[in-house]
């Protein structure tokens, strides 16, 4: 890690691309990478809402991501990661406030994320910042032949 560049948050661009999808492939089972993840369907993403994909800077490396949804209700997150060596220095956190503050902005008034099952570190890593786990079952279905 370097000692003189601090770590900043900036908005994700298709250019970092390549280096964002090896971060994730590399995070571990907390990130589950699925066919939402293609370039393609990230520029997709990036057409709707561009300033809610931020990634943390090292220099000219990516060392964390974070995704945000807002469908006018509800807010989702999606893809939080920190680099193994960057992690345990409050980037995370530093990550999950700003996605936060850039969803109030907006309007939105709650919003949720998906723990792996079996992420109980993970489920203590959000709870320490304010999240709680909910009484519900998720359900979810894939829409065939979506463009
Ligand atoms: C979850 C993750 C993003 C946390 O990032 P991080 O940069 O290490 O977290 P931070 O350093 O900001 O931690 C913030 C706080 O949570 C605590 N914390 C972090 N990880 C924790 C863990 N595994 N268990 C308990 N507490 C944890 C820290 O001690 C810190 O508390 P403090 O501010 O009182 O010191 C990182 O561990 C990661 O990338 N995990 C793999 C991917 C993943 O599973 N993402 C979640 C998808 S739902």
């Amino acid at each position: 890690m370097s000692g003189t560049v601090p770590v900043r948050l900036r908005e994700f661009t298709l250019d970092d691309y390549d280096a964002v999808y090896a971060l994730w492939q590399n995070a571990g089972a907390g990130i589950g990478i699925g066919r939402s993840d293609t370039r393609e369907e990230i520029a997709k993403k990036l057409r709707r809402d561009p300033d809610l994909f931020l990634v943390a800077t090292d220099g000219g490396k990516i060392v964390g991501t974070v995704i945000g949804g807002y469908d006018g209700r509800r807010g989702l997150v999606y893809h939080l990661a920190v680099e193994h060596a960057y992690r345990g220095r409050g980037f995370g956190k530093l990550l999950m406030r700003e996605i936060e503050r850039r969803l109030r902005a907006k309007g939105c008034l709650k919003c949720y994320l998906l723990v792996a099952e079996g992420g109980k570190a993970v489920i203590e890593f959000y709870r320490q910042i304010g999240w709680e786990v909910m009484p519900v079952t998720l359900m979810g279905k894939t829409l065939e032949g979506a463009s």
